[in-house]
């Protein structure tokens, strides 16, 4: 497994486990058995309303708390920089953890422009203990040079929508030239068309593989963390044994060269996408 590193020594992981939809009970034995897979990162947000479920999963998995790094992330609605604190306490509440061991703003939202208020909250948080380490969701490089140059505080991740039709070579090369770390959501397409795609296909029965874990091979050649998301423990265990599979240079391009222009699954272009 290759772990990523952030320029503060934070350490991720090289995948994690996409939570959005697993909720309730169901959703707090599908983290939990993610957890007794080996999965040691949990991505939720205030705004998927399973903090409670990925908390509840974390203390049933019998996994030491301190081995899990649990994620959530600040809704738009809630940039302001006292809502914002009151939001970051009650993800703790709601989660029922000592502290939430990385926090996200989720959007900049930038028509609504308080998104550098917001990080000064979550930068406040991270002093009090709340939260243990911080970061940006869906941040454009324009949105990153204001939080550094507004606070000099920089992120420790991007979380932002990228697979093999959005592969987003720009901004990986800028994350790793400042030691961020990229998450990616939607790192399968939601395992739709790209996982048939001939390329995919060529590539994953080349290993044996299916051709989800090519895809997620190649997020961790690219040195990119994946976020799969599954409920299932069988498909939760698959996309794991991705992270044990070395693709060839020449496979990692023929990956990347699927990237379209128009290749974001919902045309949510954070330059102007408001998520509340
Ligand atoms: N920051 C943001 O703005 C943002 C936006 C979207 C998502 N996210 C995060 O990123 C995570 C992942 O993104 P996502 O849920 O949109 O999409 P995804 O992880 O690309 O795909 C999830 C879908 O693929 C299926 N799947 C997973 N593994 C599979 C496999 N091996 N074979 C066949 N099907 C498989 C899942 O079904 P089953 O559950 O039935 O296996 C689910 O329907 C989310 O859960 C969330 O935590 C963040």
């Amino acid at each position: 497994m290759t772990e990523q590193h952030a320029h503060d020594g934070f350490v991720l992981p090289a995948i994690g486990l996409g939570t959005y939809r697993l909720n309730g009970v169901a959703g707090a034995d599908a983290v939990s058995s993610g957890l007794r897979a080996g999965y040691r990162l949990l991505d939720s947000a205030f705004n998927y309303e399973n903090e409670g479920a990925v908390g509840r999963g974390v203390r049933e998995s019998g996994i030491e708390r301190s081995e899990v790094i649990v994620t959530s992330k600040l809704p738009g609605r809630h940039h302001g920089y006292d809502a914002a604190l009151r939001t970051i306490e009650e993800s703790v509440y709601r989660s029922g953890l000592d502290a939430i061991d990385l926090y996200l703003i989720h959007w900049p939202n930038p028509g609504v422009g308080a998104y550098v208020e917001a990080w000064r909250a979550l930068i406040e948080a991270r002093e009090c203990g709340l939260v243990r380490h911080i970061g940006v969701s869906n941040f454009l490089p324009e949105h990153l040079d204001r939080l550094e140059g507004e606070t000099g505080v920089r992120p420790v991740v991007n979380q932002i929508e990228l697979h093999p039709f959005f592969p987003q070579e720009e901004a990986l090369a800028l994350h790793r030239e400042r030691g961020i770390i990229t998450e990616a959501w939607s790192p399968v397409g939601r395992a739709g068309e790209m996982a048939e795609h001939p390329v995919v296909r060529g590539i994953a029965e080349a290993h044996g593989v299916t051709p989800v874990q090519a895809i997620l091979a190649w997020h961790v050649a690219r040195g990119v963390v994946p976020l799969p998301k599954s409920g299932d423990p069988e498909r939760q265990r698959e996309n794991l044994a991705s992270t044990e599979l070395a693709l060839s240079d020449a496979e990692v391009s023929a990956i990347t060269a699927l990237g379209r222009p128009d290749g974001r699954m919902k045309g949510q272009d954070p330059a102007a996408y408001e998520e509340f």
